[in-house]
């Protein structure tokens, strides 16, 4: 982390307050599929990432690829409709630097979501699971380089990357919504390829639940400047060796299916946090 690093998370965040960004307390990723969460959210401020100094450029298609603020359950949220992965060539500076940016600008829980293969035989396309833990099998971690020390610790702490209480919320929030949730491991890889049968077997004997090709980079940095993290993974599909071949265009239809039971279960807890 270096000067620049810091003066353009400062830029980022005077922008956005001059944009009239003034108070978020909640933060929201909002994963492949799963954008719409922020169209829920009242008296809005919609910024293009092309438009904030520092932010870098979300390619995938599905990704609208801006900051929407708003009120949503009685909180001034910010959420990003799109988020940038590894796999996409950017560094994890450039992957987190929205998350150093929320903190900020006040944030403190951050909800992160993504789209994420199911490993654990029982879980189903359309599954929602509240991420308990993550496995960083990415090989990297956003926090490798020189340390500063006014962003967070050297080493940081993850003992408990998706907060307990958080983790309880979400399963009162889904058992009063009646919408039925599971609760597992995220195995966290770079992407862009899909697994192959063998990995998946490698994954599930590891301990991974579901597996996908974002959030541990943001988690790790949210971790680092002490954020409260909660998570949740929309299983899409069945990951290799268990279903017959994968593409992306299935990623969309299944979140499709559960987007209103997904953005029933965010709000409810966004309220309740
Ligand atoms: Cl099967 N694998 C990975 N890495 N990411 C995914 C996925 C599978 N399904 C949705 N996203």
């Amino acid at each position: 982390m270096d000067r620049d690093y810091l003066d353009s998370i400062e830029k980022a965040t005077d922008y956005l307050k001059s944009k009239g960004i003034s108070k978020p307390t909640v933060g929201l990723v909002l994963g492949s599929g799963l954008g719409e969460l922020a169209e829920e959210t009242n008296d809005q401020i919609a910024i293009p990432y092309t438009e904030i100094p520092g932010f870098p450029i979300s390619t995938v298609e599905g990704h609208a690829g801006q900051l929407v603020y708003g009120e949503l359950g009685g909180k001034m949220v910010l959420a990003m409709q799109g988020r940038f992965h590894f796999y996409e060539g950017y560094s994890l500076q450039a992957v987190t630097f929205p998350i150093r940016v929320m903190k900020a600008l006040g944030v403190e829980t951050l909800v992160v979501t993504n789209a994420a293969g199911g490993v654990n035989a029982s879980f189903n396309p359309g599954d929602l699971m509240i991420i308990t833990d993550h496995i960083n099998f990415t090989g990297a971690n956003p926090l490798i380089g020189k340390n500063d020390s006014t962003l967070g610790p050297r080493f940081t702490d993850m003992t408990e990357a998706y907060d307990k209480d958080y983790q309880k919320t979400l399963n009162t929030c889904a058992n009063d919504l009646g919408v039925s949730i599971k609760e597992g491991v995220y195995f966290g890889l770079t992407g862009p390829t899909y697994e192959t049968p063998a990995e998946i077997h490698m994954i599930r004997k590891l301990g991974g639940d579901a597996v996908g090709m974002s959030t541990v980079p943001e988690v790790i940095v949210a971790n680092h400047a002490e954020l409260r993290v909660a998570g949740i993974s929309c299983i899409t599909n069945y990951a290799a060796g268990m279903q017959s071949n994968l593409d992306h265009a299935e990623v969309v239809e299944v979140t499709t299916r559960v987007k209103e039971s997904f953005k029933s279960l965010v709000k409810d807890f966004v309220s309740k946090v």
